[in-house]
């Protein structure tokens, strides 16, 4: 952005040692979920030291379709002053434009990353972001109250149920009047499309879009699985659940509230965090399936590192973007946050896998994680999915059967793919 004459600059100039002539002033953009924008800050720090350039933080609400709604309107805008963008891995083919093209940036780098990262990130050949963390949910369990009740991670949703139920009546009946069974993402937002997602296509109700551009949700076996997670709300899940995004649930679950969640790897490292009431009481597994034999399936997510084609320092954003997806930082990311590394050599990490030992069981799994229909749906995925979670909004709230939302989505769906997507 501005230009900042720097001591080195001065010194160069003055002395013609080659250094670069100025030193720019930069910004990101991040989330602030958890502890995102304190880790950011001091690698901002190593990277402000290491090349002289200034960044600042443009910090954005946890939510997704909150940061989706805003950086659409700033670069439609041709915004300069966010010069780095933190970027949803379902984004790619609706930003894509107005990004720059990274692949000659990242040519030296690029081979290090898992290849499928790579490709979600590639539109009409052009690398429009570097990948940062990936990310596929984990179901948390409570260690310590399965094993007093004599149980077992639970393999399958009804199983999961009637675990919550059971230990939520008898821990209530023994004080712990606070405690739930189940906690999730409820609210009408892009995390309840990755939930919802999950409980439909562990019950063999396909994938809302499938690859092909079909539209398959208006199924029996979709309306089964969003009924059946509607019986949790108010009875092993606050009702409140209906308005709750990750760190609200994290929120009951590091309180000691809850006996299961439903959450992003980021969650396992605060749950450990010294302030957690759940610190070395948990563990993390898949998520449960319809019945026994239906494939596990996690919503794949992650996020990535784009230039703004409106930044007036692309060189510094650049430098920037590979600064905070290098192997240095990848890693200290992954210790301190528990956020899954994009580079495949990471997983094979000692530090890593003493720091989070769930990590190395986590590579197969992102790795068939299920792709929210974002590369087929293309430009129309906000309004699909936003589509799909009002869906499931309403049924979970009452407002219409899972089959009658179901069949009307359909026909929306329809209208908005016209003859095609
Ligand atoms: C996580 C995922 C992201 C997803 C979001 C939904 O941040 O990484 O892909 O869209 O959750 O809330």
């Amino acid at each position: 952005m501005k230009f900042r004459f720097t001591a080195v600059a001065v010194a160069a100039a003055l002395f013609g040692i080659a250094q670069p002539s100025f030193a720019a002033d930069i910004s990101i953009s991040a989330s602030s979920t958890g502890k995102n924008l304190d880790l950011l800050r001091k690698q901002l720090d190593a990277f402000e030291k290491e090349t002289g350039n200034k960044v600042s933080i443009v910090t954005m609400p946890s939510s997704s379709t909150e940061q989706f709604s805003q950086y659409r309107l700033w670069l439609a805008a041709g915004n300069q002053d966010v010069d780095v963008y933190q970027t949803d891995v379902i984004w790619a083919p609706q930003l894509a434009e107005q990004f720059l093209d990274l692949k000659d940036a990242a040519k030296d780098v690029v081979g290090d990353f898992f290849p499928s990262i790579i490709a979600s990130q590639t539109v009409n050949d052009r690398l429009v972001a570097l990948p940062l963390y990936t990310d596929a949910p984990a179901f948390f369990y409570r260690k310590d109250l399965l094993d007093k009740y004599g149980k077992q991670p639970p393999k399958t949703w009804d199983e999961m149920a009637a675990t919550a139920k059971e230990i939520q009546e008898k821990e209530r009946a023994a004080g712990q009047k606070d405690l739930w069974g189940y906690v999730f993402q409820g609210n009408a937002y892009e995390g309840l499309t990755c939930d919802a997602l999950e409980w439909i296509k562990s019950s063999g109700g396909g994938q809302i879009v499938e690859t092909d551009g079909s539209i398959s949700i208006n199924n029996e076996k979709a309306a089964a699985a969003i009924e059946r997670a509607k019986g949790w709300v108010g009875t092993i899940s606050p009702s409140g659940v209906l308005a709750y995004q990750e760190e609200e649930s994290r929120g009951v679950w590091q309180t000691g509230n809850a006996v299961f969640m439903r959450n992003w790897p980021y969650a396992y490292s605060l749950g450990n965090g010294a302030d957690s009431a759940v610190k070395g009481k948990f563990d993390v597994t898949t998520l449960p399936v319809a019945a026994e034999g239906d494939q596990p399936s996690s919503t794949l997510g992650g996020w990535n590192l784009a230039v703004s084609k409106y930044s007036k320092s692309p060189d510094a954003a650049v430098a920037l973007v590979k600064f905070l997806t290098s192997k240095e930082s990848q890693k200290q990311r992954a210790i301190e946050l528990s956020n899954l590394p994009t580079l495949q050599a990471l997983y094979d990490d000692k530090d890593v896998a003493a720091a989070q030992p769930f990590m190395p069981n986590w590579k197969p799994i992102f790795q068939n994680a299920v792709p929210r229909p974002s590369a087929t749906t293309k430009v129309k995925y906000n309004e699909v999915s936003s589509k799909f979670w009002t869906a499931v909004h309403n049924t979970l709230s009452g407002s219409g059967t899972a089959a009658e939302n179901l069949e009307l989505l359909e026909a929306e769906l329809t209208t908005l793919k016209g003859d095609s997507w």
